[in-house]
């Protein structure tokens, strides 16, 4: 290869990342100690902080019992509060936009009951073909619950014949020609197979225009572009932490709901005790009495140990900021292109993901040839230390995280790659 791996060292001197503050996996033998690791977009690597961070919780615990609602160093009680300004701060909202509780999927359900509202003609959704399948089943079965039919509720836009990518103005005119008929537009604000970043302030516009509500599943957004919710209108948006914002397996999910709707009694909303206001509701009152904040959707006690990882991963985003990470971002997955363009050009691989550097976050994926990526996945790993994943039948997505990847990892994936797929 043209660029060398001395050359990626020197690059990584001279721009070093965060990487000490994350435990990265021994590559358990071979040339090099640590795997290289380009699945931070399916699940983040443990900040060193978090485990110390969950112990204290864990000893507070076994110092206080009961009494840690309310008297452990971080009461448990207003737990999930005290992540809402650092969460906020990470979407672009207001505090009071945003709630950290259950699951990515639990939370899109729980806020199209409250913001997917068919009426008459206005039944539709509105999401991308390539949309995760968590989504599309969620839709289509918030349409059946509604007595609706999911094949003629659910609309999936598709790229233009041999393209890859949908395009801003083909989703707005759609939006603008079909408008009466759809009553909400959920789609990906980064795709996850594509790494395509949405146009979301314009097409949130061109959904609310049309009289839509529109909502936006953050899930591979959060904490890999910058985002501003709240300026841009978004209805409702959610996210899971175990990916850019490295809470680990499983870890909950953030919400939004734009301050314009949380007073507005008239919205339904599966409610719960603790979604009633904290000063009241240890009163046991049979009647929920909300306040209009986002922190309304919740429904059960917050689980508190699932909560300290996310608290010790967003204090790192704060530290570092998404200016400073978005900008090494953007050098190492445009060095990544770079390696990648010259090992593609002459074997049966293509990357799809979007070359403008506006239109995608850190992620690449290439396509690999019918029925290959899942046993390219296994010798990247198995022979090279180099971790990625598949997306079947034939898509293999790097992401290179800028907290914790380096220009080296970048140099090795290219360097197995060429290594594992023959020149045309
Ligand atoms: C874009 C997207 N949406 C939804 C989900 C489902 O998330 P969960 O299992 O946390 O509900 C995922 C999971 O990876 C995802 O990538």
């Amino acid at each position: 290869m043209r660029l060398t791996e001395a050359d990626a060292r020197r690059r990584d001197e001279a721009d070093p990342g965060w990487r000490d503050l994350f435990d990265v996996p021994p590559a358990g033998g071979g040339r090099y100690p640590e795997v290289a690791y380009f699945a931070g977009n399916s699940l983040g690597l443990p900040p060193k902080t978090t485990r110390a961070g969950l112990l204290e919780d864990f000893d507070e615990w076994a110092r206080l019992g009961v009494e840690g609602h309310f008297e452990a160093v971080r009461p448990w009680v207003p737990y999930p509060e005290m992540l809402a300004e650092a969460a906020a701060r990470l979407v672009g909202a207001q505090p009071a936009e945003t709630i950290v509780m259950n699951t990515l999927t639990v939370n899109l359900h729980l806020l199209m009951v409250s913001f997917y509202r068919p009426r008459g003609r206005r039944t539709r959704i509105v999401l991308e073909d390539t949309v995760f399948p968590s989504d599309s089943y969620a839709v289509r079965s918030q349409a059946r619950f509604h007595g609706l039919d999911p094949d003629e509720t659910v609309v999936r836009l598709r790229p233009r014949p041999g393209e890859e990518n949908l395009r801003t103005a083909d989703v707005v005119d759609f939006l603008r020609r079909e408008g009466e008929t759809i009553a909400l537009v959920m789609p990906s604000g980064v795709n996850y197979l594509t790494g395509e970043v949405m146009d979301i302030p314009a097409i949130t516009r061109a959904g609310r225009d049309a009289g839509a509500v529109v909502g936006w599943d953050l899930a591979h957004a959060v904490g890999n572009v910058p985002l501003d919710l709240h300026d841009w209108g978004v209805d409702f948006a959610a996210w899971c932490t175990y990916k850019y914002l490295n809470s680990g397996p499983g870890a909950l999910a953030g919400a939004f709901v734009h301050e314009r709707h949380l007073a507005d009694r008239s919205l339904p909303r599966f409610d719960g005790w603790w979604g009633t206001d904290p000063e009241t509701r240890f009163e046991m009152a049979p009647v929920s009495r909300p306040r209009a904040e986002a922190a309304a959707w919740q429904l059960s006690n917050p689980p508190v140990f699932a909560l300290g990882p996310i608290r010790t991963s967003l204090a790192i985003f704060d530290k570092i900021g998404m200016t400073a990470l978005r900008d090494r971002s953007r050098r190492l997955t445009a060095y990544l292109l770079d390696l990648l363009d010259e090992i593609t050009a002459d074997r049966p691989l293509r990357v799809i993901t979007p070359r403008d550097p506006d239109r995608r976050g850190c992620q690449l994926s290439i396509r690999v040839g019918q029925g290959g990526a899942a046993d390219l996945t296994r010798r990247l790993r198995h022979r090279h230390g180099v971790i990625t994943d598949a997306r079947e039948p034939d898509v293999v997505r790097l992401a290179p995280v800028p907290l914790y990847s380096t220009y080296h990892d970048c140099w090795r994936a290219a360097d197995a790659l060429a290594a594992e797929v023959s020149p045309a």
